[in-house]
C-alpha cells in the first residue's frame, strides 16, 4: 500500500470513519464527502430530488404513489414485483376451502391480507380518536409479553434466543380475529386523553395520549403482569435500500460521540436464515434484520400462515389454546410443506424490497430550504441521518451503490417517558424506539387520508409527532417549541417535501 493511502486510511479511522470493505479507499473518500451533512442551504444539493437514487419514481401524485416498483427494476424484476403485489393484496381464507392455494388463514389472525394493514403500501389506520373508541382495530397490533420469572427465562432473553417472553396463554401478539368456530383472543379498546402544549408565538397544540385495554378475552384471564406494546403498520417504501445500507455506516453513528446527548444503539437480533446475530433494521424497535424475515413473521403472527422461516401452521396459537391447534391448516402436500411455499414467499419478499420511494417535491422552494436549515440546526439529523451510499455488493443489483436520503440512522434511542411502552424487545428497552425513515412522509395523507404518525399512530400531524419527542430528542423538540410560528411552518413544509 502506498504511504499516502495508509495515512489517509489512518486519518479516516481516527475520524471515526467506517471501514466499508466493499469500497476502495478512493471510493470511500468520495462517499464520505458526498454523505457529510451539507452546510449550504441556499439551493438543493446535487441529486437531492432523487431521494432513493436510481430507484426513485417520478409519477403523478395520487393515492397510488407508494405502490410503484422501483424505477430501475429490470423487466424480469417487474414481473416478479407484479406477482408479489398480487400476493400482498390477496385475501387469504381459512382451510379447508375450494381455493386451495390461498387457504390456511389463522386459526387466529389480525387481518386477511398484508394490504389490509399496510393501506395502499402506506401506513395503517388506528381506531380513531373517539374518546370511547371500541374497535376491531386492524392495522394496530398489540404485542404481548411477560417479565422473566425463572433463571431459564432470563437466560433465554439475555442470550437472544427469545426477543421477549410471550404471554403463556395468548402468545406474542393479540389476535383479534379467529376462523369460524374458534373464539378470537379479544378486542382492543383505546382511550385518548388530550394534553395541551403551549408553543412560542402564542400557538397551542393538543396531543392525544393513548391508553390500551383488552376486552372480551376469549381464553380466560391474561397474566396480571402482561406488558402491551402497541404497533401501527408502517409504510413499505424503500425497504430494500435500507437493507443495502452498509452495517459499518450504521454502527459509525452508534459509536460517534457527538457531545449532543444522542447515542444510537444497535439491536442485535437473530437471522433465522443464517442463525447469526445480526443488526436489526426493521420494525419500530429494529427487531427484525431483513425484509424477508419480517415478511415471513407477518404471515405467521398477523395472518397465521406458515412459511419456511416460520414453519408452524398455527401461527401464534399456544399450548394453552388446544382448540386452536385442533383447527385444520392449509398446507397442501402437492404444493410443499408450508401454507406459503418458498416460491410464493420469495415473490412477497421481492415485492416488499422493491416498492419505490417517490421523488422530492419542491426541494428548491425558499420555504422548504429554510425548513431544511432548521431541521439541521435543531439537530434532527442527530438521529434522522440524511444520506447514505448503499453497498456496492448489495444482494440485488438495483440496490447497489445508490445515493439515498432516508433520514434515519436505523438505531434505537431513548425517546422519553411520553412515548415509552415499558416493553423490551431484544436489546431495545421500554423507552427505546428505532428512528423511522422520513422519506415519503410528506405524501402520507395522499396515500391514506386517515393515517397518523409514530409507533402507535397517536400523532395526528407531523407537528404532534415532533412534540412527542423526549429523552435523547428532548433538546430538538424544545427547539421546535421555541421557534416562531413561521419557522415551525417552514420546518413542516420541509418534511412535507420529503
Ligand atoms: C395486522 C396488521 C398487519 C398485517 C396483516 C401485516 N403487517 Fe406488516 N407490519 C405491521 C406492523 C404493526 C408492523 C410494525 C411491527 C413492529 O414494529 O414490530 C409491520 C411491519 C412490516 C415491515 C417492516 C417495515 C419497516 O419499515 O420496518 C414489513 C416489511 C412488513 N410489515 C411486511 C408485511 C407483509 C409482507 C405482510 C403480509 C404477509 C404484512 N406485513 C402484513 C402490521 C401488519
Ligand atoms: C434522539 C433521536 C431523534 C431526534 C433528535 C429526532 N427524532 Fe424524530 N423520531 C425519532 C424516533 C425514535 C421516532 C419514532 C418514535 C415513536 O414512534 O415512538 C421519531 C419519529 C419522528 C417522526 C414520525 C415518523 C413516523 O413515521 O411516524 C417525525 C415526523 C420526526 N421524528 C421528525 C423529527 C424532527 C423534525 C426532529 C427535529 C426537531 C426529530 N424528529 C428529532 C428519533 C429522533
Amino acid at each position: 500500500m502506498k504511504p499516502l493511502v495508509v495515512l489517509l486510511l489512518a486519518a479516516l479511522a481516527s475520524a471515526g470513519a467506517s471501514a466499508r470493505g466493499d469500497l476502495s479507499a478512493e471510493d470511500l473518500q468520495r462517499v464520505r464527502g458526498i454523505t457529510a451533512p451539507t452546510r449550504d442551504f441556499s439551493a438543493p444539493e446535487a441529486f437531492e430530488t432523487m431521494q432513493a437514487g436510481a430507484a426513485t419514481v417520478k409519477k403523478l401524485i395520487n393515492a397510488d404513489i407508494f405502490s410503484h416498483a422501483s424505477a430501475n427494476l429490470s423487466f424480469e424484476g417487474r414481473q416478479q414485483f407484479l406477482v408479489g403485489n398480487g400476493l400482498f393484496r390477496k385475501d387469504w381464507v381459512s382451510a379447508p376451502s375450494s381455493t386451495q392455494a390461498s387457504d390456511g388463514l389463522g386459526p387466529l389472525f389480525n387481518a386477511r391480507s398484508c394490504q389490509a394493514c399496510h393501506v395502499k403500501d402506506g401506513r395503517g389506520t388506528v381506531p380513531g380518536f373517539d374518546p370511547l373508541a371500541r374497535t376491531d382495530a386492524v392495522a394496530l397490533l398489540l404485542r404481548l409479553s411477560v417479565p422473566p420469572a425463572t433463571e431459564a427465562e432470563r437466560r433465554a432473553l439475555s442470550s437472544g434466543e427469545l426477543a421477549a417472553l410471550p404471554e403463556p396463554v395468548y402468545g406474542a401478539q393479540l389476535q383479534n380475529f379467529a376462523v369460524a368456530g374458534l373464539p378470537s383472543e379479544g378486542r382492543i379498546a383505546v382511550e385518548y386523553t388530550p394534553i395541551t402544549v403551549r408553543l412560542a408565538g402564542g400557538e397551542t397544540a393538543i396531543l392525544m395520549r393513548p391508553a390500551y385495554r383488552i376486552e372480551d378475552l376469549g381464553y380466560g384471564p391474561m397474566r396480571a403482569d402482561t406488558q402491551i406494546s402497541p404497533r401501527l403498520a408502517p409504510p413499505m417504501i424503500g425497504l430494500g435500500l435500507l437493507e443495502a445500507i452498509h452495517e459499518d455506516d450504521i454502527l459509525a453513528h452508534a459509536a460517534a460521540d457527538k457531545g449532543d446527548g444522542i447515542s444510537g444503539k444497535p439491536n442485535w437480533v437473530h437471522d433465522l436464515r443464517t442463525g447469526a446475530k445480526v443488526l436489526g433494521r426493521f420494525n419500530w424497535k429494529a427487531g427484525q434484520p431483513t425484509v424477508e424475515q419480517q415478511s415471513a413473521a407477518a404471515f405467521s403472527n398477523d395472518m397465521g400462515l406458515s412459511s419456511p422461516l416460520f414453519p408452524s401452521h398455527h401461527g401464534d396459537c399456544t399450548a394453552a389454546q388446544q382448540a386452536c391447534f385442533d383447527m385444520p391448516h392449509g398446507a397442501q402436500p402437492h404444493l410443499g410443506e408450508h401454507e406459503v411455499p418458498a416460491r410464493l414467499m420469495d415473490f412477497v419478499s421481492f415485492y416488499s424490497n422493491n416498492l419505490a420511494v417517490p421523488q422530492r417535491r419542491d426541494p428548491d422552494d425558499a420555504r422548504v430550504l429554510a425548513g431544511k436549515k432548521l431541521f439541521y440546526e435543531a439537530n434532527c439529523i442527530g438521529c434522522h441521518v440524511p444520506k447514505y451510499v448503499t453497498r456496492r455488493d448489495a444482494k440485488q443489483p438495483e440496490h447497489q451503490f445508490q445515493l439515498i436520503w432516508p433520514y434515519t440512522d436505523l438505531l434505537l434511542h431513548d425517546m422519553g417517558e411520553g412515548l415509552a411502552d415499558g416493553v423490551s424487545e431484544g436489546q431495545a428497552n421500554g423507552r427505546e424506539w428505532r428512528t423511522p425513515p422520513l422519506w415519503g412522509i410528506g405524501l402520507t395523507a395522499v396515500v391514506n387520508p386517515n393515517a397518523t404518525y409514530l409507533h402507535d399512530g397517536r400523532a395526528r400531524s407531523l407537528l404532534e409527532a415532533i412534540l412527542w419527542h423526549g429523552g435523547e430528542a428532548q433538546a430538538a423538540r424544545d427547539r421546535v417549541v421555541a421557534m416562531t410560528p413561521a419557522e415551525r411552518a417552514d420546518l413542516i413544509r420541509f418534511l412535507e417535501s420529503l
